[in-house]
């Protein structure tokens, strides 16, 4: 293929992948598959890279991501993002209406609109090309996010049709859909529930509520994180000097027709009577709608009475927005149940009489530990208000105290462990109060198991959690140490258990003997030791042996170890028990040092320094700068102290470390000065 014939074909590609994106986000037709469409792309980034100089900012390859923007510009709005003033109920709607209907004499529409929960956005469009895309930041300047935004699927990088203005913006929010918000929260959960954290610790770290998620991918500085969100959004405003019309709707009506996914929410309304019908429906409605939304907003259509209508210090006076009450519902609670997690953490749950809320039907709520019910005084058998806000997962947020009946006692928190009856124990530092007998407790025993094989553990995948229920329950399973002594003669007689099977798990458990040290230390499921950390540790100790021999301040000599992840292996470690396990594991064939290779790649060039690695590089990942200091015996921490030594720095490195590096004298060096350190 010459030159030419690569840039028709690139032109081509581009025009079929921008028709099928728009017919898929925008119009919700698609008419070929992903695979297909991924297809087509992947030829069109094949020859961009071939023809570098034939890449335009606005070719749909853009959607995939990978640039990196270091900072943010500062832009200014041409026209202020503005706020909108609030209402809560219907009184002060009706108050809003009679001032419009004051100033305005003749006719006049409204047009009704949700208010969606997510990021603003303005676009500018020049030549029906998206050239910019700011956030509202203060209303008078924002931050240009354009790379990121063009991640998003159903925002047009060129406009189709035709009629559009030489230079206007587009106006919506950017949200993440509820489906999104639940999958990455579910993975995340995951995730970090493997890694040993409570339920307490792991509702800490999950994302908050679609809108905070949005508002936090926007900010990734790599638009490829950006792209993997899978944002989304709905345009609700047009700006500019030579629109079609003179109305708000028919301006959004003519943009659907050059490719915006124009809020289809909207409704055109005249007497306030059918503006409060609106509201009502979609306080029902729309709990089924992807995006989240809290309310409604009211807009007078003609420009020209909105001129007249003018504005306040900070919003317009020909909108408003109507907000709706967090959906609530009071339902019986019918009891407390107590779970007991893989660490034997305890998360008490609300089990509800079920009460339909916000478009699912709500039967229990997380109470989290013991002081949140404390703080709520809650009684046996009362009637709770369950909340959805924004957070979608469901809270009791208050008591109908006036049913409350007298003889109702209040919670008491167990002090036993629901399933082995061990007295339970409450860290002075922890919410959550944990049953400690971890060697004993059946849900805790099976859950070290289920992490022990585990694809990031020691990967024996054909043991699954139903093969290995099955096999504690006949008894042939006790903690995971007993899994290298399991005999095919005896699994053979159980139910279930053909030969193939057997045969599977008896190849998986010999061939897991070869996973290396770091793997096995965090199969182990010593709390708060997740796979970063086993690593630090692995690579830092070399054997089990020197760790067995620590006390409790030679972990925390360790890079970003802190005192709870020290006393935690400190703890385990001084548990018989566990030596005991250790020693069959061992005995098994388990690999309790570093491997030769892995000494091999290690030194103790950066012996007793410590390293902070800050901003983004180019030739390594900081994760991989982070393995080669610790591999060469150095410690890596995640703030600038008096103790950093060096700061490996790459483009855009946080400001704030920057000023606290100068302050205290720390040497910056770049990543080919800390490769020439360990050469
Ligand atoms: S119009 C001057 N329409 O609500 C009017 N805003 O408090 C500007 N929002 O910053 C906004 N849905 O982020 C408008 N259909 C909608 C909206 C909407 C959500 C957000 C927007 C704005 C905030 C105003």
């Amino acid at each position: 293929m010459n030159r030419e014939q690569a840039k028709a074909k690139i032109e081509k590609l581009s025009k079929e992948l921008e028709e099928h994106n728009y017919r898929y986000y925008v119009q919700d037709e698609p008419s070929i598959s992903d695979f297909q469409f991924d297809k087509l792309l992947e030829e069109l980034i094949q020859l961009e890279k071939e023809y570098p100089e034939l890449l335009s900012s606005q070719s749909p390859s853009q959607r995939v991501g990978g640039t990196i923007t270091k900072e943010f510009k500062t832009v200014r709005h041409k026209y202020p993002m503005l706020s909108l003033g609030n209402t809560y109920n219907e009184e002060e709607l009706r108050d809003f209406d009679e001032r419009i209907r004051k100033t305005i004499s003749d006719a006049f529409e409204y047009i009704c609109e949700l208010k969606y929960d997510g990021v603003s956005i303005s676009l500018t469009y020049v030549k029906g090309e998206l050239v910019q895309a700011v956030t509202r930041g203060d209303g008078e300047k924002g931050d240009d996010i354009t790379a990121n935004v063009k991640t998003i699927r159903s925002i047009p990088l060129r406009l189709r049709g035709k009629g559009f203005p030489d230079e206007f913006e587009m106006r919506g929010e950017i949200f993440m859909p509820k489906q999104v918000f639940l999958n990455i929260n579910e993975a995340i959960r995951k995730q970090l529930a493997e890694d040993g954290f409570s339920e307490e610790e792991i509702f800490e770290k999950i994302l908050k509520n679609p809108r905070n998620a949005t508002s936090g991918t926007l900010k990734q500085q790599d638009s490829k994180a950006v792209a993997a969100r899978r944002l989304d959004c709905y345009l609700y405003a047009m700006l500019g000097e030579q629109l079609p019309f003179t109305k708000h709707y028919e301006n959004l009506m003519e943009a659907k027709k050059w490719g915006f996914r124009v809020s289809p929410h909207m409704e055109k309304h005249s007497s306030l009577k059918d503006v409060l019908k609106y509201l009502d429906r979609w306080d029902k409605e729309r709990h089924d709608l992807e995006v989240e939304t809290d309310g409604v907003v009211l807009k007078v259509n003609s420009y020209d009475h909105q001129r007249v209508l003018g504005f306040t210090a900070k919003s317009p006076r020909w909108a408003i927005a109507y907000k709706y009450k967090a959906a609530q519902a009071a339902t019986e609670l019918l009891a407390i149940t107590y779970q007991v997690g893989r660490t034997g953490a305890i998360t008490p749950v609300a089990n509800l009489k079920p009460v339909f809320l916000a478009g699912t039907t709500v039967k229990r709520a997380s109470l989290h530990n013991a002081d949140i019910i404390e703080k709520l005084g809650l009684h046996e058998n009362d009637t709770v208000l369950v909340e959805k806000g924004g957070e979608i997962i469901p809270k009791i947020v208050g008591i109908v105290l006036e049913k409350r009946k007298r003889s109702a006692a209040t919670v008491q928190y167990i002090v036993e462990c629901p399933e082995c009856k061990t007295k339970l124990i409450r860290r002075p530092e922890e919410a959550a109060h944990y049953c400690p007998n971890y060697l004993g407790c059946p849900p805790q025993i099976v859950g070290n198991m289920v992490h022990f094989v585990s694809r990031r553990a020691m990967d024996i995948d054909s043991m699954g959690g139903e093969t290995i229920e099955a096999l504690y329950s006949a008894g042939l399973l006790k903690s995971f140490a007993d899994i290298y002594d399991l005999k095919a003669e005896d699994m053979l007689k159980l139910e279930r258990m053909g030969e193939k099977t057997v045969e599977n798990l008896i190849k998986g458990i010999e061939a897991s003997k070869q996973i290396p040290f770091e793997r096995v230390l965090y199969a182990l499921g010593i709390r708060h030791i997740g796979e970063t950390t086993a690593r630090k540790l692995a690579f830092s100790f070399r054997n089990i042996d020197t760790m067995m021999s620590s006390t409790a301040e030679g972990f925390l000599e360790v890079g970003d170890i802190g005192e709870v992840i020290a006393n935690s292996l400190a703890e385990y470690f001084a548990d018989a028990r566990n030596s005991e396990i250790i020693r069959r594991l061992r005995k098994s064939g388990l690999k309790f040092e570093l491997s030769e290779e892995a000494l091999a790649n290690t030194s103790e060039k950066l012996k007793g320094l410590t390293f902070v690695v800050s901003g983004t590089f180019t030739k390594f990942s900081r994760d991989d700068l982070k393995k080669a200091i610790e591999t060469n015996g150095g410690k890596v921490s995640g703030s600038v102290s008096g103790k950093t030594s060096f700061i490996v720095a790459g483009d855009n490195m946080g400001p704030e470390k920057l000023k606290k590096a100068e302050k205290l004298g720390v040497k910056i060096i770049t990543e080919d000065d800390l490769s020439k350190m360990i050469a």
